[in-house]
């Protein structure tokens, strides 16, 4: 193999997946993988899914690109059917998650008329540019890129109290994630998402809700804020909306909205057209159903984890199909994720003890239990072999 010209910042899995079907992907060697991974939360509907792939097609027949000085019925749809299952009222498109948040950043400073100060979350995680790292409370994602964005201060997750004993005459919204993804699928205590909602009411400060991961169907609802009986100002979404097309969302109350004039933010790719077809393919698929089957689907993956009582196992921790399997000291989550792809299952990490999993809606009780029987098999043969995973 020639030397590599990539830049050496992913610590890449040697497996390069060429093609798929569905929940399952093949690599370049002809071995088969069942997908628990959805490209880290990102193809719900799979992989080469029929209505997705004729909507893009007939896009990429069309135009692929036209910039946003001109009209775009498609962002106009899209947008609506955000702002309907959101029950917000305006959206920016832009490419990314890390993108929607320095934008959902910005819009609160603008709304904000000179409150700047923007509460966040210990262990929270916003994207890799300056403002959504900054708003990241994940100090080792710092290190060597000092000095941050001045004005965030982040707090214990889970704690109004916290929230609260922050507040400043200068802050400006509290912008969390309703389950923190990077930080191993933890979620807050029932009820936290409402109390903060009352506090930011309390204070007049903008709630920004961070469903890069958690949005688009795959808690078992749109959106997770969805579970508890609130509304956020701000939401920003990326990941799962198109399926693995680039393309990334913010959408606001109308208020925040109307603070935001041309010339103010922008994006020269954003809300792509091709994006913007796949996503709305995705929208249609969103079914009722679909978001009962995620909800169902996750339970039964979590309590088909705990009957198999797999002793290198802290926890399992979830909602829908999003799941962290907590393991004990001695059993690292990179060596667990490397041996079950081995064994032809595509997993996740997040930091050094979690396991992560986020499957494509479209998987079934029996790939299910293929994975928990291949997972308690990795641990037995790790075992057999007296070494740790
Ligand atoms: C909650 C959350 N916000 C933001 C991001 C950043 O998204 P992107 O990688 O598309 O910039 C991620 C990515 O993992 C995320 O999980």
């Amino acid at each position: 193999m020639t030397e590599s010209h990539l830049l050496g910042n992913y610590n890449r899995f040697p497996v390069e997946f060429t093609s798929g079907e569905g929940v399952w992907l093949t690599d370049s060697r002809g071995n088969r993988y069942l997908d628990f991974l959805s490209g880290i939360a990102v193809n719900g509907f799979g992989t080469g899914h029929p209505e997705i792939t004729a909507a893009v097609l007939k896009q990429l027949n069309g135009v692929w690109h036209t910039s946003n000085l001109f009209e775009s019925a498609g962002q106009k749809e899209l947008a609506s059917v955000l702002a309907s299952k959101s029950g917000l009222e305006k959206v920016f498109f832009c490419n990314s998650g890390t993108e929607a948040n320095e934008a959902a950043i910005k819009f609160a400073r603008k709304w904000g008329q000179g409150r700047y100060h923007i509460i966040t979350a210990q262990g929270g995680f916003h994207g890799r540019t300056m403002g959504s790292l900054s708003a990241s409370g994940q100090p080792k994602l710092w290190n060597g890129f000092f000095p941050l964005v001045y004005g965030f201060t982040s707090v214990q997750f889970g704690s109004v109290e916290a929230i609260r004993a922050a507040i400043t005459s200068e802050t400006v919204a509290v912008m969390l994630e309703p389950i923190q993804g990077e930080n191993g699928i933890l979620l807050p205590p029932a009820g936290y998402l409402k109390a903060v909602r009352e506090v930011c009411d309390e204070f007049n400060l903008l709630l920004i809700l961070d469903e890069v991961q958690s949005g688009m169907g795959r808690t078992g609802k749109w959106f997770a804020f969805q579970h508890e009986e609130l509304k956020p100002d701000i939401l920003t979404l990326a990941k799962g909306i198109a399926n693995g097309f680039p393309l990334g969302a913010v959408i606001c109350t109308e208020p925040v909205g109307a603070c935001i004039k041309p010339g103010d933010h922008g994006s020269t790719f954003g809300g792509n057209p091709v994006a913007v077809a796949a996503a709305l393919a995705v929208s249609t698929l969103l079914t009722e159903d679909i978001l009962d089957g995620n909800l169902a689907l996750g339970e039964y993956l979590r309590s088909e984890l705990a009957s198999a009582d797999l002793p290198e196992i802290a926890e399992i921790r979830g909602l829908g199909l999003m799941t962290g399997i907590q393991l004990k000291p001695g059993t690292s989550a990179r060596a667990l994720a490397s041996s079950l792809l081995e064994q032809g299952i595509v997993t996740g990490t997040s930091g050094d003890s979690v396991l992560r999993l986020l499957p494509p809606f479209l998987i079934t009780r029996t790939e299910i239990d293929l994975f928990v029987s291949q997972l308690a098999a990795v641990f037995e043969a790790s075992e057999s072999r007296g070494v740790a995973v």
